[in-house]
């Protein structure tokens, strides 16, 4: 039987929904939440999902500010304007698009967000969360993930997952927001010898690689829930997973295809993170 395939269009909508009656419970409060989003150089595809988000946060009604600088700012001057942000008090989110320019300092870049407006999650202190479970933002696409697997009442606790890529991004925090859930992961990565030997085990597959088709049905047991993280364009235009969605559709259970799985839940959570700021920078500033 093929495989029931995930919809995260369909729950990126019904959560989308939710957020405006959240919106508007801060608005007869005086408040609205603000997201800025820092857009460094003129690389397409950034500027691309930067597009996403920004059209995102006004359908709920986000205030966002998008602040486009050049690829050749100096890092004092972008760690000068996070500063800035950081005292801001109509901003509760702040987004650095990646990958910066080579020049830029990442991780000093990330360190200097303050960690309760870190909406993606990358600071080292909600990083050190997710390790002890005291983790204030998530990044996005790894908790997108797990919303998914929540609404699709497909059970973690106890599970063989297997994570097959091991960014700061995805992969490292999808391990450790499983293994909160009491799942039993591996990560593999590009230096994994024989990767068909680790996927077979897997009653949940995460694939986060970046490398089209690379997972393909004799890779995965009969039953397995595959969720594709991927997003690569083919030298024809389109997009495509990390998944051969036609052949493993026939052998997993349940399946998100690309587009429309996991891509609009990774945007669904940084609306939901950037609220959720403004839901306690409220609360603070009340008591
Ligand atoms: N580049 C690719 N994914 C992301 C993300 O989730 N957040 C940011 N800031 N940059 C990215």
């Amino acid at each position: 039987m093929p495989a029931r395939i995930i919809d995260g269009r369909a729950l990126a909508k019904a959560m989308r929904g939710g957020f405006v009656t959240r919106i508007e419970a801060l608005g007869a409060e005086g408040v609205t939440p603000g997201l800025a989003v820092l857009l460094i150089g003129d690389d397409p595809a950034s500027a691309v999902y930067v597009g996403r988000k920004v059209k995102a946060c006004a359908a709920v009604g986000i205030a966002s500010f998008t602040e486009r600088l050049p690829a050749s700012i100096s890092n004092a001057e972008l760690l000068g304007r996070i500063v800035e942000l950081n005292a801001d008090p109509a901003i509760h989110g702040i987004l650095v698009q990646l990958p910066l320019p080579a020049h830029i300092d990442m991780a000093r870049v990330l360190e200097t967000i303050s960690a309760d407006k870190d909406v993606d999650g990358f600071h080292l202190y909600n990083v050190g969360g997710l390790v002890t479970g005291t983790t204030v933002f998530s990044p996005c696409t790894p908790y997108g993930v797990v919303k998914l697997l929540e609404y699709e009442n497909i059970p973690i606790e106890g599970q063989n997952v297997v994570v097959v890529g091991a960014s700061n991004i995805v992969g490292k925090p999808m391990a450790l927001m499983l293994m909160a859930r009491d799942a039993t992961v591996s990560i593999c990565h590009a230096k994994t010898r024989d990767l068909a030997q680790y996927t077979i085990l897997a009653d949940i597959l995460v694939v986060a690689a970046g490398v089209p088709r690379l997972i393909v049905p004799q890779m995965i047991k009969h039953g397995a829930v595959v969720i594709d993280v991927g997003i690569n364009r083919l030298p024809d235009g389109s997009i495509t997973g990390d998944v051969d969605f036609e052949g493993v559709s026939q052998k997993a259970s349940a399946i998100t295809p690309v587009p429309g799985g996991v891509g609009p839940m990774t945007v669904t959570m940084l609306l939901d993170n950037t609220i959720r700021s403004a839901e306690r920078a409220h609360a603070l500033h009340r008591h």
